[in-house]
């Protein structure tokens, strides 16, 4: 039995996750919540070294399906390893990222069996769901020109055509109608602080609801 609250955060590349993410961590810590904000690929040692591998842009050989086993593994270690030992002790975890994502990039992406992503995801994560999850939705080219003037080097993912991204955010959209109550879809084409506002209503409304130690 969990007794801890899952918060996911989903989005296109640049849709702002990062800025939130620490924002959120930040108030809810001052708010005395025990917090641990994590992400994937990543989230233990084991799954920083399969994200290198994932995000390397050497690896353009690397198989769709490949591809997809290495965020299920990543993922796998993370659940085991990191969050259900911190739920368990009635902690919050905030996670860049979580199966969500391999529906929506690997599924709708890369057009992968959207079934099997299903089943690999529910044994990676052990059948482990997000309490809330946030969509922080934005047309793809803004999110792209974002990444691209924020950092020199895209990576692996990134670099993908402008039609696999646009794939991806059908994907999220496409979560977000399926499971309307756990993903909020935000508008994140509006500004960083504006966006915060609503994150930060919704998870105070959300929090109580679960009982916290
Ligand atoms: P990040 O840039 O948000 O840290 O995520 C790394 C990249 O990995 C990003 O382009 C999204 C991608 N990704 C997938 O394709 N499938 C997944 O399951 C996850 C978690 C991330």
């Amino acid at each position: 039995m969990n007794s801890g609250f899952f918060i996911t955060f989903e989005g296109t590349e640049g849709s702002g996750k990062t800025t939130q993410i620490h924002r959120l961590t930040e108030d809810l810590t001052k708010a005395e919540h025990r917090v641990k904000m994590t992400r994937e690929p990543g989230g233990t040692d084991i799954g920083d070294q399969i994200r290198t591998i994932l995000l390397d842009v050497d690896n353009s050989q690397l198989s769709p399906t490949s591809e997809l086993m290495l965020y299920a593994a990543s993922r796998a270690q993370h659940v085991g390893q990191k969050i259900i030992p911190a739920l368990k002790t009635g902690g919050i975890v905030v996670s860049d990222r979580f199966a969500d994502a391999s529906v929506a990039y690997q599924g709708y992406g890369r057009e992968l069996d959207l079934t099997l992503i299903q089943q690999l995801n529910t044994m990676a994560t052990n059948g482990l769901q997000p309490d809330l999850t946030f969509l922080l939705d934005l047309p793809i080219e803004i999110g792209l020109q974002r990444a691209t003037t924020s950092r020199d080097n895209l990576d692996r993912i990134e670099r993908e055509t402008l039609e696999f991204h646009r794939r991806v955010r059908t994907g999220y959209l496409a979560v977000a109608a399926a499971e309307p109550d756990r993903v909020q879809v935000v508008n994140a084409t509006q500004s960083v602080d504006e966006i915060y506002q609503q994150i930060w209503s919704i998870t105070q409304v959300r929090l109580p609801t679960k009982a916290l130690a």
